[in-house]
């Protein structure tokens, strides 16, 4: 696996703005394309640590109710610029941090995060905002305990996404972006970019890669082998199965 060295204890260290401080919660995030395989994996790493007994939330992108309407009237329309876009999410993003993310992690709660400030970092680049401009947007979130970047061929993801409905999604493929008029050949495109910027992270922003061509349990295992090492000392033995929800 690359690029793990050296994260462990980075979020409690490294925090920006309003920093949650002396917080004894763990941050995880998953990153990666869509149908890269984050929220089965997250699901699966939910499942474990809950039945563990531990305090868990979950949160995903672009789900907060202050902003929902907007969005998606946005959306529908064609009505939002990259700026707009970017400044969305962000608001979104702040809502959800602010409510839940912050207090739950000063809480003493594994927050698990489907997408993350990276998404903004990889998907505003590629719609044409400035690196920079993101980040600063974004300098009052927390450093995750740990971020996994699921990394896919685009090629890959669209065939596993086909398998489970029948077409893609408008912004999934960047058809706003006008790369082409066919929409796999513009999911292919788009995805490849979006790819670009999340591999231009890994080091800089500390990701653990996970190789999402694998199983769906190895994958699985290779998450908990990490997380374990934020468990409380009581579960110093627990093994980390990728099926099970037991402590054995
Ligand atoms: N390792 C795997 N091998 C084969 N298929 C997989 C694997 N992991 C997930 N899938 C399947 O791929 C599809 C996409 O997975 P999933 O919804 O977890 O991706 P995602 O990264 O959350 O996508 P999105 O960003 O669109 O939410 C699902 O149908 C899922 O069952
Ligand atoms: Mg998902």
């Amino acid at each position: 696996m690359q690029g793990w060295s050296g994260w462990a204890d980075r979020g409690m260290k490294r925090s920006a703005g309003n920093s949650v401080g002396r917080a004894r919660g763990r941050l995880i995030v998953v990153e990666g394309i869509d149908g890269s395989g984050k929220s089965t994996q997250l699901h699966l790493l939910d499942k474990w640590l809950r039945s563990l007994g531990l305090n868990v939330f979950f949160t995903e992108w672009n789900s907060s109710d202050v902003v929902k309407e907007i969005t998606s009237k946005g959306k529908k329309k064609a009505l939002l610029t990259p700026t707009t876009f970017s400044l969305l999410h962000a608001t979104d993003f702040a809502d959800r941090y602010e409510r839940n993310i912050s207090p739950l992690l000063e809480a003493d709660y594994f927050v698990l995060a489907d997408r993350y400030i990276y998404t903004a970092y990889a998907r505003d680049v590629v719609r044409g905002c400035t690196p920079s401009w993101v980040r600063k947007i974004y300098s009052f979130a927390k450093v995750p305990d740990a971020t996994f970047y699921f990394r896919l061929p685009p090629e890959v993801a669209m065939d596993r996404i086909l398998e489970g409905r029948p077409k893609l999604k408008y912004y999934e493929a960047g058809m706003d972006l006008n790369l082409s008029n066919d929409e796999y050949e513009s999911y292919r495109i788009f995805q490849s970019k979006i790819v670009e910027q999340y591999d231009g992270m890994i080091k800089r922003d500390g990701f653990a890669v996970i190789d999402a061509t694998l199983d769906i349990e190895e994958q699985q295992s290779q998450m908990r082998q990490h997380v374990r090492r934020f468990l409380p000392a009581r579960f110093a033995t627990v093994m980390p199965e990728p099926n099970g929800d037991s402590t054995k």
